[in-house]
Order: structure tokens, then sequence, then C-alpha cells
């Protein structure tokens, strides 16, 4: 709660203070192009996608069209802190390489642009556009600063837009909101939408507080009420939800995935991407669990989503997440921009003996940042052992296999550190059965409680012959994917100097490696030559 009411009261002052607030497509600005030194300031991604410059949240409003994979994102064209929110807009053709475009939507006189999704309405079902050239509609939440401030509580709706030009142009529909708040829901948002084969119709789904709504409709504009989904005795705010039909892999079984992001107490603090797996019937979604799955267990990864109308003759579901927690996205210590996309992610769905469960691998795109690679003949550790190469260690790859059988040691992981003495150590844990990531000691400039406070960790089955590791390191964050996707793990850092030295450690035994292969990684921002 307490995140929830310095979130308002930051949105109200930023608001009343700001200039953000403009006439619809009155103005068209990409973030800020005069920065200087730009994607080579401190605690710079260079692989992830970042805003050029200034505030970004949430993903929004992604599809793919013409080539193309479109990423919208929650911005504020002013300000390095969260404040009247624009959508941002970038395209891609392979999720990795970005282009910004100018900013898609604007604050009016209906509020600010908070976040939602887009569908390219392939049959025009819509009337935008025709079916020559379909329009692309995006469906936001309205978020209107007086009704926040006289307490109305309606003051979130939902409200669409659409694009003939593939997404550069937006027109706002005249007759927003397309969902008014009638049941007054203070936390009434994110509407993304999903077509339903079954029944020929638009599925919406939009965060209500501690539980999901759904509502259908033939044309993205006339949406009718279908049904509630939550949890009993949650209460918990839910936020930035999206459905959608998945293949079990290797099987032509379908479920339905319905992803939630938590607002707090998330396995390792703060916020969190949640997931359950059920099946839909055109009018009510029923889970098979009753308690949501993580889709990632580290504490930055928020508001994942996924992309629109991909290709059936590539079938994958495909995403994206906030690298974030709203425990400290404020404050975390980067200047002239703040916060960072993961890597696109696949998602699988796979069945086992209980039940399903989501997998996330980095999309097969990102083998298209290895620069450099080494491989290592199968090598025992005892005690450190540092991992040299061409490689930069803070701009990498590694993908690992450990052999657990001739393994001797209780515990054993990959250590990052710098000239300092800043650390971030990640460890397995095999009496445990844990990962741990501890970043308590990867800067001096302790600018977080909350960032600081305890090592993160999640279960982790070590019982297997071979643990699979693909960890991803970019300047200020790490991705690790265990057991191809079994298990992954997001978490941002930012040490006051680069971590310049990667090990190996092994505690009480050996360490059995198999398999290694390092790769240094393109920058995608133009300034080293790829
Ligand atoms: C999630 C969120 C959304 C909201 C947006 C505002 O991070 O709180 O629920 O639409 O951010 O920027």
């Amino acid at each position: 709660m307490k995140n929830l009411i310095y979130f308002s009261l930051l949105a109200f002052i930023t608001f009343s203070l700001s200039l953000g607030c403009k006439d619809e497509q009155s103005e068209k600005v990409t973030s800020n192009p005069e920065v200087s030194g730009l994607y080579q300031e401190k605690h710079r991604p260079q692989f992830h996608f970042t805003p050029e410059a200034k505030w970004m949240n949430d993903p929004n409003g992604m599809y793919y069209y013409k080539g193309k994979y479109h990423l919208f994102y929650q911005f504020y064209p002013d300000s390095t802190v969260w404040g009247p929110m624009h959508w941002g807009h970038a395209e891609s053709k392979d999720m990795i390489n970005w282009e910004h475009l100018p900013i898609a939507l604007y604050p009016d006189s209906l509020g600010l642009i908070f976040s939602g999704g887009a569908v390219v309405d392939l049959n025009n079902t819509s009337g935008f556009g025709t079916k020559e050239n379909p329009p692309i509609v995006a469906t936001f939440t309205h978020h209107n600063m007086a009704g926040e401030k006289a307490k109305t509580n309606d003051f979130q709706t939902q409200s669409i837009a659409y694009s003939l030009d593939e997404g550069t142009e937006w027109t706002k529909y005249e007759q927003n909101p397309v969902i008014p708040n009638t049941e007054k829901i203070k936390d009434f948002r994110d509407p993304k939408v999903v077509w339903h084969e079954k029944s020929q119709k638009w599925i919406l789904v939009l965060a209500a507080y501690d539980k999901v709504k759904l509502y259908a409709s033939p044309n993205l504009i006339d949406w009718n009420f279908l049904s509630d989904f939550g949890i009993e005795g949650d209460t918990r705010l839910w936020e930035c939800p999206d459905l959608f039909p998945i293949k079990v892999e290797g099987s032509d079984e379908e479920k339905w995935a319905l992803i939630v992001s938590i607002q707090k107490d998330a396995p390792n603090g703060g916020t969190a991407t949640s997931y359950f797996i059920g099946d839909f019937d055109g009018k009510e979604f029923k889970s098979d669990v009753k308690d949501q799955k993580w889709l990632d267990w580290g504490a930055d990864n928020y508001a994942f989503v996924t992309w629109n109308n991909i290709p059936e003759n590539d079938g994958r579901i495909l995403g994206i997440g906030w690298m974030s927690n709203w425990q400290y996205a404020l404050i975390v210590p980067t200047e002239k921009w703040r916060s960072a996309m993961t890597l696109p992610r696949e998602l699988q769905l796979v069945k086992t003996e209980l039940d399903y469960s989501l997998l996330s691998i980095p999309a097969q795109e990102t083998q298209s940042l290895r620069k450099d690679s080494v491989s290592l003949d199968p090598f025992k550790v005892e005690g450190k052992h540092v991992l040299e190469g061409s490689f930069s260690p803070s701009q990498f790859e590694i993908v690992m296999n450990i052999d657990l059988k001739e393994t001797t040691a209780q515990s054993f992981g990959i250590e990052l550190k710098n000239g300092l003495g800043e650390n971030l150590v990640i460890t397995f844990d095999r009496a445990e059965e844990k990962l741990y990531v501890d970043r308590t000691n990867s800067s001096t400039n302790k600018f977080s409680e909350a960032f600081f406070s305890k090592k993160h960790s999640a279960p982790l089955s070590l019982k297997d012959d071979i643990l699979k590791i693909q960890l991803f390191v970019d300047a200020s964050s790490l991705e690790l994917f265990l057991n191809d996707g079994e298990l992954n793990f997001t978490d941002i850092f930012f040490p006051t100097e680069k971590f310049d030295t990667v090990s190996l450690f092994a505690n009480d035994g050996n360490l059995n490696i198999s398999d290694t292969n390092m790769y240094s990684l393109n920058g995608i921002w133009n300034i080293e030559k790829k």
C-alpha cells in the first residue's frame, strides 16, 4: 500500500507541475534526441531496450505487423521519475535491434494514458480501416487526475485508439471511453485483447483491484461484461493481465494462460509477474490450480505481456517485461533514463505429472547478439576459477552444463565483482535445493533499503544429473535461465564501477562442468562496430 500511496502522490505532484499533457497528436517528438553520450552512460544496458532518455515502465500495445515487432511503453518524456503517462513507441525486425519512434499516445482531456494492449484487426471488425488496410486498435486506460484528486473512484476507464499506418499516427476513438467504470472501482485498468476463435469474438481482460474482469466484443468498440476471475481471500493489487491460448509443447492440447502482475509480496519482495494455466470457454476462465505460479522468480520482471499477431507459421508466444520493481524503480541510480525491458522471451507450456508450467526461454533472436565465442573443454573447479576470454564481464552470455553426478560441492556458483570489492553472487545450494542471488553487496551506494535488504532465492531441484545454466549479464542486469526455462530469474544491480571479473566457485568439494560456451555480445545502439 505504501508503494501505491507514494505512486499516487507522486503522480499528482508531477502532473500538477507538468507541461506534459498535450492535445491529442499535437506534437510529434522522440524522447530526447539531443542527449549527448547517449547509451554510454553509467549502468546503461547495451543489448536491452531502454528509452533514449527519461522514464519508462510497462511494455504496452505490442503487435507484430508487416515484418516488424512494435513495442509501446509507459513513458514520461519530461522526467526520469514516473509522471503523466504517454505511450512511447519503438519498432524492430527482430525484437533485439530497436528504432525509436515518435510518441504514439499523449494524455488528453480524459486523462493520462496508462497501460494496455493492441491488436491487428485483420478483418476490420471495428470498421476503422479496410480489409485491405486493416486498422491496428490499441486498448488502454484513461486515468483521470481530476477524478483521482476528487476521490470519485471512477477515474480509470478503458479507451481505444486506432492507427492506419502500421502504428505511427494514432486517432483516439471519439466516443471514448468504451468501458466506463460503472462500479466505481479505484483500480480498474490495463485492458489487453485477444481474438477467441470459437466464439468469433474479441476478449478483453483488465485488472480490477484484486481480480481480473473479462469482456467480449464483436468489433473492439462495444464490450459486454463476461465474468470475474480471482483467488478467494487474495487482496493484493493485480495489474497488467494478459490472456491467450497456448498449446502444450509437443502435443495438440490447447490450454489458456492468464498472466497477472502482482503489486506486493512477490517471492523476493515487491512486485512480480505471475500466471495461471486453465481453460477459457468464451465466457469464464477457470484455473486448474488455486494459486498462481511465478513467471520469473527474480525481483525485476514486472508487467510481462505478449505480442499480438505473431504469424501462424512462427507460432511462438513471445513477450517482454519491465526490468524493475515498484519498490525502488523511481530511485535506481541511473541518470538521463530510467529502466530497461527484459530480453524478449518465448513462453512454452509443458505438462508434468502434477500440472502445467510455463517455461520462459530467451527468444532465439537473442543468438544474433553473439559476437565471439569461446568453448571450454570439460573442467573441474575447486575453490575459485576466474573465467577468462575475450568477453567483457559486464556484457556477456554463458551457456554451461554442470555435471551434478560428478560434482561433490554442496554449493557452487558464479560471482561477478569489481576492484572495489562490490560483488554479486549466484549460488546453487544442493542441500537446501535453492538458487540464491545475492546483490546485497553489489554497490556501496545503498540507494534503497528494499533493494539491498536480503538475498533473493528460489526453490530449485538439483537432483537431476545435469544443471543447465544460461546467463545474460548486461551492465546492470542479469537474466538467468535454468534447465531450458524451467526456472528463470531476473535481477538488476548498480555497481559503482563495472564488474570486471566473472568467476566460478565450489564450496566443500568440486564443481564438474561438462560444457561451457562463453559469448561476448554486441551492443544494439551502434556505438560499437558490429
Ligand atoms: C503497472 C502499472 C499499471 C498502470 C501503469 C501506470 O506497472 O501500475 O497498472 O497502468 O503502471 O504507469
